[in-house]
């Protein structure tokens, strides 16, 4: 028996969680949390809002509130969702809570008190109007690599690629739209490059075999690429503030704090239970099974970074498993808060009023627990009709629904055992070790099925031994394959709790079944002969068609809604004089000819008369237009560009194009009539 402390990824309290959150940390640790609970071992859940960092600030602009009010919105509505949805943190606290400030200053202290940062000063991008060091979210610039101008100070959205403030070309603050000035700033740096060296390579690839191939595989390619010092603290005025002198306007960078809200709200949960030293045990005694579950974009930062800060701090426990799973998609499209492509869990709350076992059931069924997944209506509904209702739920009902008719309720005894009796018996036997060591091994689809499988052999075995044939010609063999039906329905109760916490709770209330423990499915006879059921009622119901329609097009709404809102504006270049402007002749011509050039995909030798002579200019259209649809269309032309020769072709000029986000093109072109060589100004 071991003391296991499990904690899952604190979510940013910046918007409401989804289907996609719920899928890969929460569902997964929650199970495993109540398979261990039901197993009488030691195990706290801990979780909280993570409220600090660039997400959150961001957030509070766009909503034109402050931070504060951000992360109490928030953090209220996750809290909510998932106390509906029976996840079962024994606590679910927040990092703006002082406890938390307080214990994330005295980590920073205690490693720097030891020596452990690197000090550095270093040039960073400062938006002088705002009057601020800026965060990388907060600058943008065109990307060197694909020439996307709006790319992020940490990325490039278009083309993916990750970037740093200073690659970008001709950046721009976010905040005022200025061209952010370099500054000097100090910050405080944890060494992972001598980690690496002296013990963290050797203890992940100690962990080769136990931890998932997915998990190994990202932190292998994070050592082989050789770890670098990492910054762990920000300039920014939203975080936990950094304790030394001098450091005004710094804060602890926010994967530095957030972890260390695990440790906080542990010690959160044993105030609560006026044990308020009951947390040391759990953090650092030696044999404390730590595991964080987590999704695929935090495991450098928990195996890692915070083990890193754990042993560089010296009285912590380092994690025993870090289970990550892959992402969840969600009808093909990568989920998303910002294109409202998601599941809201309130929302489908909303339209699935009391079925959040059968979203638990699904999201488990088809969890992205080896690779990224996709959820979607259709499957939704399926796994609904036809496994739900058709397995589990039909042969629950069929057997409380016999037990009813022939004996108004009271639970038959058994008699004589005959081989088919015995099978069914052995399958309940052998069910809760094979579930058991699946969940253990963090593989709870397969646990899932093996649940189902059980139902299964319950809905054979009526079908074999067909009681309602028998009622008339044999009561006595009815009884005894009633009574096993029964119990085995009591199995399933206990056994579908971690999974299916809500259905169980209410097959319990319909058995009269106390027990949730599995050391209880050792000694059998869960429901005694002759105790009295009350009236079954169904465990799930049927969903139908025009209900999963209404979903989908939910969805396509939001599709239409973002193929409007997928113009994303260049940001505005940094100003230039009128005196720069005058410098350019732009007048009004006519295409009279049009020709592709040569070999060349993009390229139009283009006849222009602009009113003071005839001139060629080579212009990149020619994917967008086919040479005689544009002879005769009036053109914007910048007429005293440097003439340059372009696959050996003089170009006199340049037409002027109006580009939108996807790349469409439109001529720039007088909507009066109005004679060639007019002037543009
Ligand atoms: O990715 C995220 O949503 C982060 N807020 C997870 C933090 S986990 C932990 F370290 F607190
Ligand atoms: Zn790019």
């Amino acid at each position: 028996m071991s003391r296991h402390l499990v904690t899952a990824a604190l979510p940013y309290a910046n918007g409401p969680v989804h289907i996609g959150h719920l899928a890969g940390a929460y569902l997964p640790s929650d199970i495993y949390v109540r398979y261990l609970r039901a197993n009488r071992e030691e195990v706290v859940f801990i979780c909280g809002s993570d409220e600090h960092g660039v997400p959150i600030t961001i957030r509070a602009k766009k909503e034109g509130i402050t931070p504060q009010a951000a992360v109490d919105k928030y953090h209220a509505i996750i809290k909510q969702s998932f106390a509906d949805f029976g996840i079962s943190f024994d606590i679910y606290h927040r990092t703006s809570d002082p406890i938390h400030h307080r214990t994330a200053a005295d980590f920073f202290t205690k490693l720097y008190d030891q020596h452990e940062f690197i000090e550095e000063e270093s040039e960073q991008y400062y938006d002088e109007e705002a009057g601020m060091f800026l965060a990388d979210r907060y600058i943008t610039g065109t990307c060197p690599n694909c020439n996307n101008p709006g790319a992020y100070g940490d990325q490039c959205e278009k083309c993916g690629k990750s970037l740093s403030p200073r690659e970008l070309i001709a950046p721009q603050s976010q905040l005022s739209g200025k061209a952010p000035v370099l500054r000097k700033t100090k910050h405080w740096y944890l060494p992972l490059d001598r980690y690496q060296k002296e013990w963290l390579e050797k203890w992940i690839l100690s962990h080769k075999d136990d931890w998932k191939v997915n998990v190994f595989g990202q932190c292998k390619s994070w050592l082989d690429q050789g770890l670098q010092p990492r910054a762990v603290t920000r300039d920014l005025d939203w975080g936990v503030p950094v304790p030394l002198p001098d450091s005004t306007g710094k804060v602890l960078y926010v994967w530095f704090d957030a972890p260390i809200g695990y440790i906080s709200a542990t010690k959160a949960l044993f105030e609560q239970r006026q044990d308020p030293d009951g947390w040391e045990k759990y953090w650092k005694q030696p044999d404390t099974k730590l595991i964080h579950f987590i999704g695929k974009d935090n495991i450098v930062f928990h195996c890692i970074i915070f083990p890193a800060m754990l042993k560089a701090h010296g009285d912590f426990v380092l994690p025993t498993n870090v289970p990550s799973n892959e992402f969840l998609n969600l009808e093909g499209d990568k989920i998303s808060t910002s294109r409202n492509w998601a599941v809201w869990l309130h929302e489908y709350l909303v339209e699935f009023p009391e079925k959040q076992d059968v979203l638990r059931y699904v999201l488990c069924a088809t969890a992205p627990e080896t690779k990224d997944n996709d959820f979607t209506w259709k499957d939704f509904q399926s796994r609904n009709n036809s496994e739900l209702v058709a397995i589990l739920g039909n042969f629950v009902n069929r057997t409380l629904v016999l037990i009813q008719k022939y004996y108004e309720g009271k639970v038959p005894a058994t008699g004589q055992l005959h081989p088919s009796d015995e099978q069914c018996i052995a399958a309940m036997k052998a069910a809760p070790g094979k579930i058991g060591a699946s969940i253990r091994a963090f593989k709870f689809r397969d646990a899932l099925f093996d649940l189902m499988d059980l139902a299964r052999t319950g809905n054979k075995y009526l079908a074999d031994n067909e009681p309602w044939k028998l009622q008339a010609s044999d009561p006595k063999r009815v009884e005894t394959i009633l009574a096993v039906s029964l119990e085995l329905t009591a199995q399933l109760a206990i056994l579908m709790e971690p999974f299916l916490p809500f259905t169980a709770k209410k097959l319990r209330g319909m058995l009269g079944l106390e027990a949730t423990d599995w050391k209880a499915l050792e000694n059998g006879a869960l429901v005694l002969p002759g105790h009295t059921l009350s009236e079954p009622t169904l465990l799930f119901d049927k969903i139908e068609d025009d209900v999963i329609a209404r979903q989908v097009e939910k969805l396509a709404a939001s599709k239409a809604a973002n193929d409007v809102k997928a113009i994303v504006f260049e940001p505005q270049k940094p100003a230039t004089t009128f005196d720069d402007f005058q410098k350019m002749d732009i007048r009004i011509g006519t295409i009279v000819a049009a020709e592709r050039v040569p070999k060349t995909d993009k390229l139009l030798k283009l006849t222009i008369e602009t009113g003071i002579d005839q001139r060629t200019v080579v212009s990149g259209i020619a994917g967008h237009y086919e040479p005689e649809q544009i002879i005769g269309q009036q053109v914007t032309l910048l007429a005293n560009l440097e003439p340059r020769k372009i696959k050996g072709i003089e170009s006199k000029g340049m037409i002027l194009m109006a580009e939108n986000s996807d790349g469409r093109l439109s001529f720039v072109a007088p909507i009066q009539p109005i004679s060639n060589g007019s002037t543009v100004r």
